[in-house]
């Protein structure tokens, strides 16, 4: 289904000097490939900002779920104070949906990937954007560990391929990690820098290694979550309310797994473990287990705890609850 809709942005943000308003100006669509737990909050904040947004999935029902989360999350701000009914419709009218990629990408200034984190799938997207997108298009990835420098290595553009990973829920989290490719432009690095700010992120520089900053540090600690779950040293209550109370995070780090989606962790920690060869990084069984047999966390209703629709109260999985399981 396609609706065209029309919208431009602002740019008269105090703050940004000339060359900054210039590069953002070439900005006026941004294409977002995947419309799940990131690509409907990507969508949602350029959207947001006056970008008229191109979202593209190959599953209609995944993008009409999308724009309903965009909607639900919208009320809340509306709610806050921190946008207006009208805000609402003008932004969801600059949101167009496709489940073609080459009528998605044709117009596209930059174009943001938010697909399955699989590394032989956004491969082969990164070579059909290479082919299907203007010649002056930005290249963006949302993986959470993939080599940029290895994704960009397939199109004819490594210059234009860059790394630019929004954390969950992208309308709230502040963060941007960009990540510069070996061969990404310092140009286009640039341009990503000030998009983030003028979205009202704060941005954050990193190279191209494994996991890169975030993950790197954040994935190991999910993992060795699951490790001591899964030799028994304690409950998913116990690991979850130690580090929330004692390390002030605020989540425990299975909740954030069940966050995060199983399966996405899975993929990093093998990232991890094939990039840099070390033991160290082996993702531990139970979390193997648990994506084989389909326990994804939140986007499939069960991983440590179970989701009801609608009930915002933490309920371990029934697995979980009785504490001599056995993996
Ligand atoms: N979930 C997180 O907390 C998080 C945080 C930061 C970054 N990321 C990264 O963001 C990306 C997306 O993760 P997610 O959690 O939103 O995944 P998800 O499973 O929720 O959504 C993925 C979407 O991609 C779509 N898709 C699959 N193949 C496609 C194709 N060929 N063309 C278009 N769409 C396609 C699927 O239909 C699905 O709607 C991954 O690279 C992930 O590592 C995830």
């Amino acid at each position: 289904m396609i609706q065209e809709k029309t919208g431009a942005v602002k740019l008269e943000q105090a703050g940004l000097d000339e060359h900054t308003k210039a590069m953002l100006q070439k900005l006026k669509i941004v294409t977002v490939i995947g419309s799940g737990t990131m690509g409907n909050g990507i969508c949602h904040v350029f959207a947001q900002s006056g970008f008229n947004v191109h979202m593209m999935d190959i599953n209609q029902a995944a993008m009409d779920k999308a724009l309903a989360t965009i909607g639900k999350n919208m009320d809340r701000q509306i709610a806050k104070n921190a946008l207006t009914e009208d805000d609402k419709s003008a932004a969801l009218g600059r949101i167009t949906t496709y489940t073609d990629m080459a009528a998605a990408v044709k117009d596209a200034d930059i174009v943001i990937e938010a697909a399955t984190e699989n590394i032989d799938l956004k491969i082969k997207i990164f070579k059909q954007l290479d082919e299907l997108c203007p010649e002056h298009c930005i290249l963006a990835t949302n993986t959470s560990s993939i080599s940029i420098t290895r994704i960009g290595s397939h199109t004819k553009r490594p210059g234009k391929v860059i790394g630019m990973h929004f954390m969950n829920p992208v309308p709230v989290m502040k963060l941007v990690e960009i990540i510069n490719g070996y061969a990404t432009d310092k140009e286009v690095s640039n341009t990503v820098y000030s998009l983030s700010q003028y979205l009202g992120k704060v941005p954050c520089i990193v190279n191209d290694y494994p996991g890169f900053i975030s993950n790197r540090i954040l994935m190991p600690l999910i993992n060795e979550a699951i490790l001591a779950l899964q030799e028994g040293v304690a409950g998913v209550e116990e690991i979850d309310t130690i580090m929330k109370l004692g390390m002030a995070h605020p989540m425990g780090p299975l909740q954030l797994a069940d966050f995060i989606g199983l399966d996405t962790c899975y993929s990093i920690m093998n990232v991890l473990h094939m990039g840099f060869g070390n033991q160290k990084y082996a993702p531990a069984t139970l979390l193997a287990n648990m994506v084989q047999a389909g326990f994804l966390g939140v986007k499939s209703g069960e991983g440590f705890y179970k989701y009801t629709a609608g009930s915002k109260e933490l309920v371990i999985s029934e697995r979980f609850k009785d504490k001599s399981w056995k993996l």
